[in-house]
């Protein structure tokens, strides 16, 4: 079957959304998902800037940042397994670039597993560059490679 994409609707994330992200997290992250007070204390952080995405009123994905002092901190973007592999993941982290460049990001910092081939390649696409290992970062003792992308500014093309 043809998996088709629809334009989705990108919405900042609201504490009614807290527990539909809870138990997404369990289906995007079955080794490590955030539980629903872990969210709540991210998202609704003041540095918080996350992101829900929907389909037809059905959560698709949705990104957890935090914004601050020209640094953008990219925690966690998901897509949900019956969405994935039709672009959801690049309209969600494009729109997302997007704002945090309005918002004066200058740099986006990120840890992934060094096995997701999937969000590697993602943030690859991205422009993302590795600059680093965290050396048994997660609780199975798998490395975190960190990766980092530049945001160009209007005032670096003058
Ligand atoms: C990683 C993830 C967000 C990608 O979402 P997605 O909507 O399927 O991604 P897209 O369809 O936008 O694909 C964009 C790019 O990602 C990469 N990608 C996505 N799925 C991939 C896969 N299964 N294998 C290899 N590369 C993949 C490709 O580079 C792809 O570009 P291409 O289509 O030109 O090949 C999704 O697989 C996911 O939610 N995984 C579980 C949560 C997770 O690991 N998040 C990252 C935490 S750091």
């Amino acid at each position: 079957m043809t998996k088709t994409k629809q334009k989705s609707e990108i919405r900042e994330l609201t504490a009614k959304d807290i527990p539909h992200i809870a138990e997404a997290e369990v289906k995007c992250f079955p080794e490590d998902a955030w539980d629903e007070s872990a969210i709540r204390e991210s998202v609704l952080h003041p540095l918080s800037y996350s992101l829900v995405q929907m389909n037809n009123n059905v959560l698709s994905g949705y990104l957890i940042s935090f914004v601050y002092a020209g640094e953008a901190h990219l925690f966690n973007i998901a897509i949900l397994p019956k969405f994935r592999q039709r672009g959801y993941a690049s309209e969600l982290l494009s729109h997302w670039m997007n704002i945090i460049t309005v918002m004066d990001a200058r740099v986006v910092y990120l840890e992934v597993r060094h096995s997701n081939q999937a969000a590697i390649s993602l943030y690859e696409k991205f422009g993302f560059r590795t600059v680093g290992v965290r050396t048994k970062y997660y609780s199975n003792g798998e490395d975190a490679i960190l990766m980092t992308c530049d945001i160009p500014q209007d005032d670096d093309m003058e």
